[in-house]
């Protein structure tokens, strides 16, 4: 769809440059005079916002790398030292540990507007699962990460996570043994996960590399999710899109920057202040709040399913909430990509979006809380609706929207009138029209 390159060398280096390895025209090609939707809206903005904050903190964790300790008699202390001592040690240490919740916002955003738009849709599926590869990568990047200032919450999480590979039949121990490279998690744990959390961001870089190739073969979705058909369905990404993205790049970072200098402990635990210790364990351990839904789905399987013990059947379901993602492209039967013209499923869609909120919530929460209270039972004990009722049902839908709703929709569903083309989508009557 790129058409061929436009790409003319001017100089006497650039044209030997570009007969021998064409990278400049791979640039141009790529990111100046790309042919872009015309219509893309602020939602197609993340995948720039994300590719800045890959890049914040790959360079903020290389300096603060510089500094840390990864051992078990150090590690806590040196983090301490980073903020205290270290010139300037407070700030990379809180852009990196609030670049990390803002890498995950906008993930989110990025991966919810592929939902809402159908961009998972053929022919951008190797796309999205490449997107769900770096999804799974930055998920484990954060917890290995999360473990390394060996607070009480990073031993405990690391911890209770681990011990979640125990429930695999057979295997499982002795994987979780090779995981924690001895019979719990300590000063090997540590260091292997020091290494592994500084080599996964290379890797999600490459996959980042791919995920952009897979994207410039069929070119951008838009909103209306109707392929370009025509020149002037399209504009070139520079200026259009590099202003748009970095008007839009530069808001994100204002709010970020505003939370690394004003609030920076805000969406940290305050347990992460207490040195790591195996002998006190936390009244609540709680993941990172990107985990949380997951965290609630793990802990919504109380009950056995045939062969499958509740604890097995937790995990496959965490893991299963994920790697459902893989499979979305054949799973969505209907023909039309933009939610914005699938009134019904639309509807869904917004429930969807609700339930990953309060799925959250819930992870948040201790299980046994009570929602909604109904009166006592025999012995005294308040009754009533609970967290985990309540995200029992949560887990329900948020499967079922996957496995029953969007394949029955798309047969079922009748879709609003779509416009005939991006650019009759933008200019409307005048679209006809010969340009002035
Ligand atoms: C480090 C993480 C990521 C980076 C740097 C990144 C980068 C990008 C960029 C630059 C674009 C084009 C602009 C845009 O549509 O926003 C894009 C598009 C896309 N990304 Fe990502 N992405 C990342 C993660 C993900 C994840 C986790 C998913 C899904 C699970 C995903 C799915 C997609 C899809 C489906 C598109 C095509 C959208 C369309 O044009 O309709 N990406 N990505």
């Amino acid at each position: 769809m790129s058409g061929p390159s436009t790409y003319e060398p001017k100089t006497g280096f650039t044209r030997w440059l570009d007969s021998r390895l064409p990278i400049v025209r791979l640039g141009w090609d790529s990111f100046v005079d790309f042919p872009t939707p015309r219509n893309l809206n602020y939602w197609w903005t993340f995948g720039g916002v994300l590719a800045i904050f890959l890049m914040i903190q790959i360079v903020t964790g290389i300096v603060l790398a510089m500094h840390y300790v990864p051992h078990v008699d150090h590690a806590f202390e040196s983090v301490q030292r980073i903020r205290r001592d270290v010139p300037f040690g407070w700030l990379l240490q809180s852009l990196h540990a609030n670049g990390a919740s803002f890498f995950f916002i906008a993930v989110y955003i990025h991966m919810f507007r592929g939902l809402y738009y159908g961009s998972y849709k053929a022919p951008r599926e190797l796309l999205w699962i490449l997107g769900v590869v770096i999804y799974l990568l930055m998920m484990a990047t954060g917890f290995l990460g999360y473990t390394l200032p060996w607070g009480q919450m990073s031993f405990w999480g690391a911890t209770v996570i681990t011990n979640l590979f125990g429930a695999i039949p057979v295997v499982g121990e002795a994987l979780r043994e090779w995981l924690w490279g001895g019979f719990s998690v300590g000063g090997a744990t540590l260091n292997r996960f020091f290494s592994l959390h500084y080599l996964l961001p290379f890797v999600i870089a490459g996959v980042v590399g791919l995920h952009i190739w897979a994207l410039h073969v069929p070119g951008n979705g838009n909103p209306t999710g109707i392929e370009v058909k025509t020149k002037k369905d399209t504009l070139p990404f520079h200026p259009y899109y590099t202003v748009k993205d970095g008007f839009a790049i530069l808001v994100f970072l204002t709010v970020f920057l505003a939370f690394a200098f004003f609030m920076p402990n805000v969406l940290g635990h305050a347990d992460n202040f207490i040195p790591a210790d195996s002998l006190v364990t936390p009244s609540h351990i709680v993941p990172e709040w990107y985990y949380l839904p997951f965290y609630a789905i793990l802990r919504a399987i109380t009950f056995d399913i045939g062969p499958i013990d509740a604890r097995l059947g937790g995990v496959l379901a965490m893991f299963g909430s994920i790697g459902i993602l893989f499979v979305l492209p054949w799973l969505d039967t209907s023909p039309i990509r933009s939610m914005r013209y699938r009134p019904i499923a639309r509807w869904f869609f917004l429930i969807f979006v609700a339930a990953c909120l309060a799925l959250g919530w819930c992870g948040a929460k201790n299980p046994d809380d009570i929602i909604i209270a109904m009166g006592t039972d025999a012995e005294g004990h308040a009754t009533g609706f609970t967290v985990l009722t309540f995200a029992q049902i949560l887990t329900a839908y948020y499967f079922a929207y996957f496995l029953v709703i969007l394949p029955v929709l798309g047969f079922t569903e009748r879709p609003k009138p779509r416009p005939a083309s991006i650019e009759a989508s933008v200019l409307g009557d005048n679209a006809a029209q010969p340009a002035q």
